[in-house]
Parts: structure tokens; C-alpha cells; sequence
């Protein structure tokens, strides 16, 4: 009940702005958000760098309504890119196409996309399209096929909770489209996705072989341990190698996790938000596990 009381309230209007322009917010979202500049997010990424762990920008932001701010938040992707160059980190970025201008038509949001697709291209690095509601899988995946021209430099995420998903899959696996695979974090309806954590875990794992089994360069994004589990006995089975996977995880969530699997070797990306449009996410966040609520309300008192 309360992961749905904060998915509710993520879609909040008045209260996000209320809440994105209080004099707490960085306070409040230190534990999962970078900082609110990109120098911020490069602070960070350099010191993962340092850790042996890779990263993926995420520059916040969702829904937009118009032209402009669509042409911003690619801008902001752009000299994202041009950092991650100039300081030859082992960064990718993460974008959502509502904040590419999805809302507004699917040729303005794929132009977007294109631009900062070549861009990073052009510096090495890749762009790796989040999966937003059901409502815009199709149009997702529609454009994600028609810009992928081969090459390692974009990656779709595929979500275990919908049922469609065996199928988008084993469509995207053979177009040698590399793959994120998540659980799903929005509130969608028993229509479309199992309502039940053990159907979505059990989804996750016959998913997670089959991307191993087929999937380019596979991402599972997870901070399960059974779910990790999963693929790494799979991986063992099929004697895939360690660095033809990588595994990854929010900043923020399992830090213990996270140096047990770089310390053993295995490939891990931090996806790491920085921006102040902070609040859509920070809620799903808690949806995740209500108890972060707790801890962050008792790190905001502590000086
Ligand atoms: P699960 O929710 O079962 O959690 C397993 C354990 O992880 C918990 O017991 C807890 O210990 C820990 N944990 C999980 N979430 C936590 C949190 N918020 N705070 C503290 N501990 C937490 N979703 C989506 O719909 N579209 C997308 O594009 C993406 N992209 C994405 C990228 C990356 C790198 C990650 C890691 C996740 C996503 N997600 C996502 C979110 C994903 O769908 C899912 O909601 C979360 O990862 C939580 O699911 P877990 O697999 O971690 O398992």
C-alpha cells in the first residue's frame, strides 16, 4: 500500500514543484542524487572511476511539454557527452524519451535522440534509453530500432514486471540490440504487468537467461541477490565471460553489494542522477522501499 501511496504522490504537480524548490532538497535527496551540476555528477563518476566501477549519467527530468525544454534537456545530454570525453571516464548516459519530447511527437523526440546518438558515437560512449510506463513501450522500442545501426551505442531497457516483455526480448536480442533488464518501477495495471513480487521475480529470472543465452552485451540491473544469483550460475553454466556482462545498480542502494561484486570481479555501473528535477524519481525510490523514508527523514536532523 505505501509503494502505491508514493507512486501516487510522484505524480503530484503542485506538490513536485513544492518540493524540487525547497531549501531541504539537497539535504533530502543526497543519499540518491549526485548534486544538482553536472560538475557534481563527474565529481562522482571520477570517484567511481576510482573505485573500478563504471557509471551511466542520468540528467533528470521527465514529461515535458514543449520544443524548448526538449531541446534543453538534449543540450544537457550533449555536454554531458563532451565531459565524459574531456575527462575520459567510463561513462555512458541515461535518457528518457518524455524528456526528448515523447508527449509532444515521436519525429521531435527521435530527432533529439539522433542528435545526441552521434554525439556519442563520436566521443565512444552510448546512450541507454530508459523505460518509462506501459503506455510508452511501443513508441520506445519503435524509435529505438529505427536509430540502431549496429555498433555498441544504445542500449534499450526492457522491464520483467509486463508481459509482453519474453517477446520484446527475443525481438530486440535478434537485432543485436544490447539490453538493460529491470524489474519496472511504475504502478501499471494487473493488465499488463504481474501484480505479485514473486511472478515479477520469477519473470526476471527466465528473462535474465535469455538475454545471456542471446542478448548483446547484457545489463541486469538489479540489487536482488537471488536475482544475481540467477545469472551468475547461469553465466558460469553457459561459460560466458565475466566481461561480457555487466551488472547495475542505482547510486545510493546496496553499496555493500556493490564492492562485493567489483572486489570479485565483475562489471558494475552505477546509474548516478544528477539535476534538480529530482522529485519523480526520488519517489520511486521510496516506492521501492518505503524504509528509505525513514532513513532520510533521520539524516535530514542529523547535523
Ligand atoms: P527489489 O525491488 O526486489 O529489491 C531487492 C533489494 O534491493 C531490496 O530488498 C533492497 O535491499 C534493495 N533495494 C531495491 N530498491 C531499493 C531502494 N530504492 N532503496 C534501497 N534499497 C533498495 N525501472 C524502470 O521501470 N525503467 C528503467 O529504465 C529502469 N532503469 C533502472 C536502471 C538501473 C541501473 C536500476 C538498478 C534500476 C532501474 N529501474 C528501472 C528500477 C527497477 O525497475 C526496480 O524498480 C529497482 O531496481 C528495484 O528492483 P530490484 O531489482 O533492485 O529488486
Amino acid at each position: 500500500m505505501l509503494r502505491a501511496a508514493f507512486l501516487f504522490l510522484s505524480r503530484r504537480r503542485q506538490l513536485r514543484r513544492w518540493m524540487e524548490t525547497s531549501p531541504v532538497a539537497a539535504r533530502l535527496t543526497r543519499r540518491f542524487i549526485a548534486g544538482q551540476r553536472l560538475e557534481d555528477v563527474i565529481a562522482v563518476a571520477r570517484r567511481l572511476q576510482q573505485e573500478g566501477i563504471l557509471s551511466t549519467l542520468d540528467h533528470l527530468g521527465e514529461n515535458v511539454t514543449s520544443p524548448e525544454e526538449a531541446a534543453a534537456a538534449r543540450a544537457c545530454i550533449e555536454l554531458a557527452l563532451d565531459s565524459i570525453a574531456a575527462a575520459a571516464l567510463p561513462a555512458t548516459v541515461s535518457i528518457k524519451l518524455t524528456q526528448f519530447g515523447l508527449d509532444i511527437s515521436d519525429s521531435l523526440c527521435r530527432a533529439n535522440v539522433a542528435t545526441v546518438l552521434d554525439k556519442a558515437r563520436s566521443v565512444g560512449s552510448r546512450v541507454e534509453i530508459d523505460m518509462e510506463s506501459s503506455e510508452y513501450v511501443d513508441r520506445t522500442l519503435q524509435i529505438v530500432q529505427d536509430l540502431h545501426s549496429g555498433g555498441n551505442c544504445l542500449r534499450a531497457v526492457l522491464q520483467a514486471y509486463l508481459y509482453r516483455t519474453a517477446d520484446d526480448l527475443r525481438r530486440l536480442n535478434s537485432l543485436r540490440i544490447p539490453v538493460r533488464l529491470c524489474k519496472g518501477a511504475y504502478n501499471e495495471p494487473p493488465s499488463v504487468a504481474w501484480p505479485n513480487k514473486s511472478d515479477v521475480n520469477a519473470s526476471y529470472a527466465r528473462l535474465a537467461r535469455l538475454l545471456l543465452d542471446e542478448g548483446e552485451y547484457p545489463a541486469f540491473a538489479t540489487h536482488d541477490p537471488r536475482m544475481i544469483d540467477i545469472v551468475l550460475e547461469h553465466a558460469a553454466r553457459t561459460s560466458r565471460p565475466p566481461a561480457s556482462f555487466e551488472f547495475q545498480m542505482l547510486y545510493g542502494v546496496r553499496r555493500d553489494l556493490q564492492r562485493l561484486l567489483v572486489s570479485n570481479g565483475y562489471r558494475l555501473r552505477l546509474y548516478v542522477p544528477y539535476g534538480d528535477a529530482w522529485y519523480p524519481y526520488f519517489m520511486r525510490r521510496l516506492a521501492e522501499r518505503p524504509a528509505n523514508a525513514l532513513f532520510i527523514l533521520k539524516n535530514l536532523f542529523r547535523h
